[in-house]
This record gives C-alpha cells, sequence and structure tokens, in this order.
C-alpha cells in the first residue's frame, strides 16, 4: 500500500497483509495495520504495524519524509499487531524520541519491550500541541485492552480509533466511500468476534463522545477502510449491534457423527422457518467459529446440537461453545438437541452451557437415540416451531 494522504498533511503509511489467514483464531481474508503520520512542527506517527512490516512502514514514511524527523510516535494500543514494529521504528527514527500512551499502555509496553524506550504516560484527556494542531488522548480501557486509547485532532476533527470501527479487510480501497456497504460485513464481523463483550463499554463511549459533542469528519481505525463520507454510519451500527437486540432470527448450530443429529437440526430448522423466523442450520465442523460468532449475533435463537461421545459433548461443539462464552452474547434464547447411542449427556451438558450464559433456556430440549424416525423428525420440527414461537413472542 502506498502512502496516502487523508487530510492535508495527515497521511496513511500503514501496511496491508494480503496472507493472514488466522488472526489469533478469527479467520480473515487479509487485513492491514494501519498507521498515520501528521506532519506539522512537531512530526508524529500514531501507532506501528506488525513486527515483520516494520521496514515497510519505514520504507511508506521514507516517501513523504526522512523517519528521522519523526519527532514524537503515539501508541494507542499495545497488541503486537500495532505495537511489533515500535521498537524497529523506534530505533530507526533515533533512540530517544518520546513514545506517547497511556498509563496503562506505559505498563504493558515495557512488559512487552523491556524498559529501553522513552515511555510517556499519557493522563486521560491531556492535549499535546504539535504547532498548528492539538491532539487530545481519551483513555478508552477495555476497550479492548486496559491501555486502549483514542487520539483526537480537533483542527482536522479525525478521530484515530486504534481497534474500535475496523475491520480485517485487505483491498486497494482506503475509505468507506470506495467501498460502500461492502465493507459492513467486515465490520461486523470484526465487532462480533472482538468486541461483543465490551457492549456496556461501547454504549457508554458513544454516550461520552456525544456528550463531549466531539466533531468527526474522519474515523481512522488501525485496521481496514477509514470512514470519512459518514462515520455516523459505523457509530451507529456500533450502537445496534452493542444494544444486541437481534430480530426475528435463530441459528442451529451442530456437529454430527453418523448425520443423526444434522438430521435433527435441519429439520428443527425447518420447524423454525414455518414460524416465519429466519434460521440457518451450520454445521460446526465445515464453518469456522469467528464466523459462526457473527451469526450469533444477529439471532435471537441459539439452538445447539450435539451427539454425545465418550459421555460428553463432541468436541468442536465444545470448542464453539467456549468461544462464544468469552465473548457473552446476551438476549438470547437457548435450545438444545441431540442423538445418542447408550449414555446421552450432551443434551444435558447443552443446556448447562446455555444456562451458563444466562440464556433464556427453553424448558424442553430434544434427544433421540441412534437414527431419528418419522416420528422423531416430525417431533424435531414441532420443537423448531416451538423455538420459532419463543422467538416471535420476544421479538414480537
Ligand atoms: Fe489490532 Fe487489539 O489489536
Amino acid at each position: 500500500m502506498k502512502p496516502v494522504e487523508i487530510a492535508s498533511g495527515i497521511y496513511q503509511v500503514g501496511v496491508i497483509d494480503w496472507n493472514i489467514r488466522d488472526f489469533h483464531g478469527y479467520s480473515v481474508e487479509g487485513t492491514t495495520y494501519n498507521a498515520f503520520l501528521i506532519l506539522d512542527d512537531t512530526v508524529v506517527l500514531i501507532d506501528t504495524v506488525k513486527k515483520e512490516f516494520a521496514d515497510q512502514l519505514l520504507a511508506n514514511i521514507a516517501e513523504i519524509i526522512d523517519p528521522k524527523k519523526i519527532d514524537m510516535v503515539i501508541s494507542n494500543h499495545t497488541e503486537m499487531d500495532h505495537s511489533g514494529g515500535l521498537p524497529r521504528v523506534m530505533h530507526a527514527i533515533g533512540g530517544e524520541k518520546p513514545l506517547y500512551c497511556s498509563k496503562m499502555g506505559q505498563k504493558n509496553l515495557i512488559q512487552h519491550f523491556g524498559d529501553r524506550l522513552n515511555l510517556q504516560a499519557l493522563e486521560n484527556g491531556q492535549e499535546i500541541s504539535i504547532g498548528s494542531r492539538t491532539l487530545s488522548f481519551l483513555e478508552t480501557r477495555m476497550l479492548h485492552w486496559p491501555d486502549s486509547m483514542f487520539t483526537y485532532i480537533k483542527e482536522d476533527q479525525i478521530l484515530f480509533s486504534s481497534d474500535a470501527f475496523g475491520q480485517h479487510y485487505a483491498g486497494y480501497e482506503m475509505f468507506d466511500d470506495q467501498i460502500g456497504d461492502a465493507v459492513m460485513p467486515y465490520a461486523k464481523k470484526y465487532f462480533a468476534n472482538i468486541l461483543l463483550l465490551y457492549t456496556p463499554k461501547i454504549l457508554k463511549l458513544v454516550e461520552q463522545i456525544t456528550d463531549m459533542g466531539l466533531q468527526i469528519k474522519i474515523i481512522c481505525p488501525d485496521h481496514g477502510i477509514l470512514w470519512r463520507s459518514n462515520p455516523e454510519t459505523i457509530i451507529n451500527a456500533y450502537v445496534e449491534w452493542s444494544r444486541q437486540e437481534a430480530g426475528k432470527r435463530a441459528v442451529v448450530l451442530y456437529d454430527t457423527m453418523w448425520k443423526s443429529t444434522r438430521l435433527m437440526a435441519e429439520a428443527i430448522a425447518d420447524g423454525i422457518a414455518e414460524t416465519g423466523v429466519a434460521v440457518r442450520p451450520i454445521h460446526i465442523r465445515s464453518s469456522h467459529r469467528s464466523d459462526i460468532m457473527t451469526e450469533v449475533l444477529d439471532a435471537r435463537a441459539i439452538v445447539v446440537g450435539s451427539p454425545t461421545l465418550n459421555n460428553g459433548l463432541f468436541p468442536s461443539v465444545s470448542d464453539v461453545l467456549t468461544y462464544m462464552k468469552g465473548l457473552r452474547p446476551k438476549n438470547k434464547i437457548g435450545a438444545a438437541f441431540g442423538s445418542y447411542g447408550w449414555s446421552g449427556e450432551s443434551v444435558k451438558l447443552l443446556n448447562e452451557a446455555l444456562a451458563d450464559m444466562k440464556f433464556d433456556v427453553m424448558e424442553e430440549s430434544l434427544k433421540i437415540q441412534y437414527v431419528p424416525d418419522k416420528k422423531d423428525l416430525s417431533a424435531c420440527r414441532e420443537y423448531g416451531r416451538k423455538i420459532g414461537q419463543a422467538v416471535i413472542s420476544r421479538v414480537g
């Protein structure tokens, strides 16, 4: 990616990682690590990139200015996709230059890189004049790390939002008006997999930004597309997703050994569909857990099926439930089903897992021994209809 001037004297100098497919367990088809260079009396770099892309970042900067002319670096977030390049960059621009970060950022950067960097901790709300512009800093703890913060330039009305409002998207488009609505599925998947567990904090943050009267012309996240044509689009989407008021939609997640649980899953989905509730049966082993989470975000009912294997759940089902639990989806109806041979513990275990996530678990669940016959499949369809009705009565 060549550097692009996003506002007068402000450049996106980050890199595209075309080849990444697994981002700490989240399936992606590439991403970007965005970094921003501000030319003013004081020359500022906001964030760096993953360690292996540090030289590419420096080459991008060198197309605009000698990297040694950078006077200060700001680290909005310590996670290594943005900080891995810091030691290399700090060395290249001349060792002792100040590296500004939040107080938690100072602590975390020392734990990542030792105390060799000239770290300068910022107060929440602190401002720094860099000549014709003023940078201000807003702590956004646990969005999504303890160290996370935003940097804002009031003169240009640009918000550098770190991971928030980002997407794992790799492409030559840089702005929302270049990609259009096609960016939204990437933004939603990112939200479902990175930010879902912090939704109460997101709602508070949006309220805080509104109360502060922060004028925002451009939102520059550290991944993917920058929001300049209508930044409200992504802010409003975050509010909507954070409320977790899913509509008339259900998802049937299952795995299967000899197709019995699959037959049950598809019959249950048929029954749900008959009630007018949108539904998708998803075979867990054919899908990635991060795509499943995007479906979960949109669904009011989470219906989970597992065969009993060695007195327990099928491993892929446990995997998804563990991942889902960590992301704390709210406001869901839970329902469980499964097939078994002789012991049949899976449905009980599923009900416990769904209750543990504070889902509103259906009183009825369904387990069928060995292979479902016609009567069993009819019971599955009836169970699906009951789930569909529960969704409708909840959603209206
Ligand atoms: Fe893109 Fe939390 O790092």
